[in-house]
């Protein structure tokens, strides 16, 4: 199964890939993930990443696909992928598209979760994390365990500045992408509002048919 998976800043894209990729058994490849490994790592890459990311503003094009091109060459992606916050531009959707056409493979399905813009800011405000196992929590709709809330951290785009640059950045340059992958007949739209059970059951739904 070679999925993406579109949707604004903390519309629930991370929570429910990780559930998504257990059931298919493929891995999880979050763009976003590899940058903030990259800048807590202090790689070239980390410190071109850095100052784009906190400002809520993309990484270059030519960065970006480089590192998702290597990412689904290798052998874990094979079977196939869940691309979280990838492509996201028009460029990475035809780089993406070129390089799947290369290899004779095409993308299954595209989930839109949608969400709408006056519930972002808080779920992105009152996000936190688990460093020590990457789980994703929320201070209010999803309290971490006492037993790890000394731990959680929040991200620093997480701000509400930057999460404001970051949806009208959904808005100009991701959404767009979105009948790129319509005309295939390949988009699936899942409403994103609710629990996240809910979504969950949403989102098998969608893929099933059922
Ligand atoms: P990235 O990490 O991809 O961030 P994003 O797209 O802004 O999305 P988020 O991770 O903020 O949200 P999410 O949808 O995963 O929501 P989550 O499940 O965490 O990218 C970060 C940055 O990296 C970009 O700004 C850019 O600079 C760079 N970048 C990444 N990819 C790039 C690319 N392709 N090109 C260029 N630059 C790139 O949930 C959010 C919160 O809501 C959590 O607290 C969660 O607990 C809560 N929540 C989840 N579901 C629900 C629900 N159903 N009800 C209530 N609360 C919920
Ligand atoms: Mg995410």
């Amino acid at each position: 199964m070679r999925m993406i998976f579109i949707g604004p800043p903390g519309a629930g894209k991370g929570t429910q890939a990780a559930r998504l990729v257990e059931r298919y058994a493929i891995p999880h490849i979050s763009t976003g993930d590899m940058f903030r490994a990259a800048v807590a790592a202090g790689t070239p890459l980390g410190k071109q990443a850095d100052a784009h990311m906190r400002d809520g503003r993309l990484v270059p094009d030519e960065v970006t696909i480089g590192l998702v091109m290597e990412r689904i060459g290798q052998d874990d992606a094979q079977g196939g992928f869940m691309l979280d916050g990838f492509p996201r531009t028009v460029p990475q959707a035809e780089a993406l598209d070129r390089a799947l056409s290369a290899a004779g493979l095409q993308l299954d399905v595209v989930l839109v979760l949608e969400v709408p813009d006056d519930l972002i800011v808080d779920r992105i405000t009152g996000r936190r994390s688990d460093p020590e196992t990457g789980e994703i929590y929320h201070v209010t709709f999803n309290p971490p365990p006492p037993s790890i809330a000394g731990r959680v951290i929040q991200r620093r785009d997480d701000t509400e500045e930057a999460c404001r640059r970051r949806l009208a950045g959904f808005h100009s340059q991701t959404a767009p992408i979105v009948p790129f992958y319509e005309a295939k007949g390949i988009v699936r739209r899942v409403d994103g509002v609710g629990a996240p059970d809910e979504v969950t059951t949403r989102i098998t739904a969608a893929l099933t048919g059922s």
